[in-house]
Order: structure tokens, then C-alpha cells, then sequence
């Protein structure tokens, strides 16, 4: 059986670095969209510390819609521009959110939920969805959990029938 644990003691960076290997080898041979979508959330719920919410919201018309995820129920639809999740879709830029309860609209899912990162998934300049990681302490991303994520969403695209979210 393939078994996702937080390695105690590893850096932030090797944790990232690991996942991502994992993730390739979940994903190699498969490109089925609400799969691939489904073992990545519990790839990076299982595999970080500190996370109660991992998951993905599909672009669907001008809102984005909840997706595969781990974590407490989440709201369905987010209008893009709105919240964490729509800032980030419509800049196309990763956010990082020390303190939610600052960021102006946010959209507060699971009340635990203190600080959040979102990374908007592009392809071909299009905009597909966003992956979305909550945590319920303070301050609990930096710019490594950034980077390592967008390479988590990059292995995801790259392994991933992609026109299944395209309207
Ligand atoms: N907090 C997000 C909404 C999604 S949930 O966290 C799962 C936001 O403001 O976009």
C-alpha cells in the first residue's frame, strides 16, 4: 500500500521535495482528472503537518467550484475575485495568508482555519482552478510551502487530462 507520512525532522524544503516524488509516482500512467485531483489533496493532508483543509476548486463559468479535498465539508462556489481562493484565481499568483482574519473577504469555511495558501492552476495561460491549503495555526506557510506547492500543482497539470475542467 502506498503510505504518506510527515517525516519527523525534515525541512520544509525535503518534505516538498518527497511529496513531489510521491505525487509522480501516484500520478505516472494515470491522467483521469477527478482521481489524480482526489490522491493529491490527500497526498498534502496526509503528508503535512499542521493542515486541516487540502483541496481544489475548478473554474466553472466566471466562480470556481469546490473539487476533490480533504478536510471539513467547504463552501461549493466562490466567485472569482472574492475570498483567498478568487483573489488568487483572478491575479494568478500564489497568496500566502498569515492571519485569515485580515485578509479582506475572506471566506471563512472551517472556523479552525487561522492562515491559508492558495496556488492558481494555469495552463497555457488558462485559468483552471485553484489548490487550496488551510491550516489552523498562525503564520503556518512561508514562501518554501509556496514554492513547493506550485510544484505540487505543476505535477498535477503536467499528469492531468485537463479537458474534463474546461467548459
Ligand atoms: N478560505 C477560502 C475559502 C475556501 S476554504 O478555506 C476551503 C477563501 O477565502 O477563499
Amino acid at each position: 500500500m502506498f503510505e504518506v507520512k510527515p517525516t519527523a525532522g525534515a525541512s520544509q524544503e525535503e518534505t516538498y521535495r518527497e511529496l513531489a516524488v510521491q505525487l509522480t509516482g501516484l500520478l505516472t500512467g494515470e491522467t483521469d482528472g477527478l482521481a489524480n485531483a482526489a490522491n493529491t489533496a490527500a497526498l498534502l493532508f496526509q503528508g503535512l503537518a499542521n493542515v486541516n483543509w487540502a483541496g481544489f476548486y475548478f473554474l466553472r463559468g466566471d466562480e470556481l467550484v469546490l473539487g476533490p479535498f480533504q478536510g471539513k465539508v467547504a463552501c461549493v462556489r466562490l466567485a472569482l475575485g472574492r475570498g483567498v481562493c478568487g483573489t488568487a484565481a483572478q491575479r494568478r499568483a500564489t497568496i500566502v495568508v498569515p492571519d485569515v482574519k485580515k485578509f479582506p473577504g475572506h471566506v471563512a469555511c472551517d472556523h479552525a482555519s487561522r492562515s491559508e495558501v492558495v496556488v492558481p492552476l494555469t495552463k497555457a495561460g488558462r485559468l483552471i482552478g485553484v489548490l487550496d491549503v488551510d491550516s489552523p495555526l498562525l503564520a503556518r506557510f512561508d514562501s518554501t510551502d509556496a514554492a513547493g506547492l506550485e510544484k505540487i500543482a505543476e505535477i498535477f497539470l503536467q499528469h492531468t487530462d485537463l479537458r474534463q475542467f474546461v467548459d
